[in-house]
């Protein structure tokens, strides 16, 4: 039995709705047949988008939507991408399967697709080979009210009101795929790009930076140092890799052992480490926590589903995703006060998904349905939640078992979600929760008896939440009882 306490008059911060942000890139089948299907397509579709992924996106309330990568991001050259469809230039798309990009879908069907999502956009512009005034043009094309070159060519193409530009990415992993810098080089080009990086009117950017993968701390030591006063946010990225092994194979998404599935978490949970130690250093620089931490990619990458191209990244999606996704929500909410945006890898058809799809079909997958339980969090209050977590053990090394955090809504509603890491082993909870007595209670849980349980277009509804039984005394204590691999959400009314 774990026992839990929660006063709901300590509040340690606000969860800033973009942690639940998401990413998609010209990848695989993410943008072309996940989202943009064309407007000739039989697929049923508003401007050229399919309807029913819109449709399904839209009840999970994104708040941000970072685009067009990604590696793509520093190939992308966003004047291919405007203008009448028929006569966009066509690319070759190196980072990911070598396959035509015919630019069909660009920046305004991206705007678009985030006023259809009712979702705020992140773009990431292109350093790597991508020019500064290439860069200041975009930002001008998109935002500039008023009489210039970019904005009358804007409204040539049909736009006639420049958008709301808030988020803005000088450049991504330009460690790598980006341009191999080392950091000082990238310091030095983040503050010569991002100076052309400019506010037109009312619409202020927040400007993003580059930052590390995983634990390279001296670049976060450098960006800081060199840069930090230039930048509102700084990004990190690190991947769950069921293998923890970049160089063979990653791990199947749906065929392991229970010694994989707990490595798999314990690689999980080593976001925790990353997300203190990167923040000691960004405290250094700027001990007023006003430089964010944007960790705009991240989530679960395995192998391939067999047969599929290697360069799409096309994934199946389980209950183990599912506890993923929970965990690292959780673990991001804690460090709230650091945190401002966190972006999935990646949102339709790639990595970690919310939603796959196959010709006309689609399926929501347990990952998506995370993302629903957990979107009361969006904006709300977190709440000190007072618990101890039991070891989950596998061999010599162990890990917490559970993951859980709390939170309290505009509406003074206490919202709990809780992750039960173990494989094999239910667990009975007691939370004493003050100052709140509740008029009713709802639970939901999400589990399933294989641990590799996934849906699939033929069997669309195997994994989804369903009721979770809870009592609440007149004492104040609220019990439940959560299956071994379960993610469950519960609402205090
Ligand atoms: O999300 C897939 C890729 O992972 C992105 O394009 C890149 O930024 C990262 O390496």
């Amino acid at each position: 039995m774990i026992n839990m306490n929660m006063n709901i008059q300590d509040i340690t911060g606000k969860i800033n709705r973009h942690i639940h942000g998401q990413f998609a890139e010209h990848l695989g089948r993410c943008i072309y047949e996940g989202i943009w299907v064309g407007k000739d397509s039989p697929i049923p579709n508003i401007e050229g988008m399919r309807i029913d992924v819109i449709e399904a996106l839209r009840k999970l309330h994104i708040p941000v939507l970072r685009w067009p990568g990604g590696c793509f991001a520093d190939e992308y050259h966003w004047k291919d991408g405007v203008g009448p469809v028929e006569q966009r230039a066509r690319m070759v798309n190196n980072n990911w399967g070598g396959v035509e990009e015919n630019n069909h879908f660009g920046t305004h069907e991206f705007l678009r697709l985030c006023e259809l999502l009712e979702t705020e956009p992140y773009i990431s512009g292109n350093v790597g080979s991508g020019t500064v005034h290439e860069m200041q043009q975009w930002v001008e094309y998109m935002t500039l009210n008023g009489q210039s070159p970019m904005a009358d060519w804007r409204k040539q193409n049909g736009q006639e009101e420049p958008w709301t530009l808030t988020y803005f990415g000088v450049g991504n992993e330009n460690w790598g795929c980006g341009g191999n810098m080392r950091p000082e080089y990238y310091a030095d080009l983040y503050r010569h790009y991002s100076t052309y990086v400019r506010n037109y009117g009312d619409n202020q950017i927040y400007k993003i930076a580059c930052g590390a993968n995983s634990d390279d701390y001296h670049w976060t030591e450098v960006l800081m140092r060199e840069a930090g006063h230039l930048m509102n946010g700084l990004s990190l990225h690190y991947y769950t890799l069921p293998s923890g092994d970049w160089t063979s194979s990653k791990g199947s998404a749906t065929d392991f052992t229970e010694e994989e599935w707990f490595t798999t978490f314990k690689n999980t949970l080593y976001m925790e480490e990353l997300i203190i130690k990167h923040s000691k250093i960004m405290d250094k620089y700027d001990p007023e926590k006003k430089v964010g931490m944007i960790i705009d990619e991240w989530g679960i990458w395995t192998d391939v589903e067999p047969g599929t191209n290697p360069g799409f990244l096309y994934q199946q999606n389980t209950l183990r995703d599912a506890i993923i996704a929970g965990v690292n929500l959780n673990l991001f909410y804690k460090y709230a006060d650091r945190i401002k945006m966190a972006n999935i890898a990646q949102m339709v058809n790639v990595l970690q998904a919310m939603i796959l799809t196959e010709g006309d079909q689609l399926i929501l997958t347990p990952t998506y349905h995370v993302f629903n339980m957990y979107q009361v969090h969006q904006d709300s209050e977190r709440i000190d939640l007072q618990y101890t977590s039991p070891k989950y053990t596998m061999g010599a090394q162990s890990i917490d078992k559970i993951s859980a955090a709390a939170s309290k809504d505009y509406l003074n509603r206490v919202h709990l979600t809780i992750c039960n890491l173990s494989h094999n082993e239910s667990e009975s909870f007691s939370c004493n929760i003050e100052g709140f007595t509740p008029a009713d209670i709802q639970g939901k849980v999400l589990t399933a008896s294989a641990l590799n349980t996934h849906n699939t277009f033929e069997q669309p509804e195997q994994i989804v939440p369903v009721a979770l039984d809870v009592s609440f005394a007149k004492d104040g204590t609220l019990t439940f009882e959560l299956p071994a691999a379960s993610v469950a959400a519960i609402t205090l009314i």
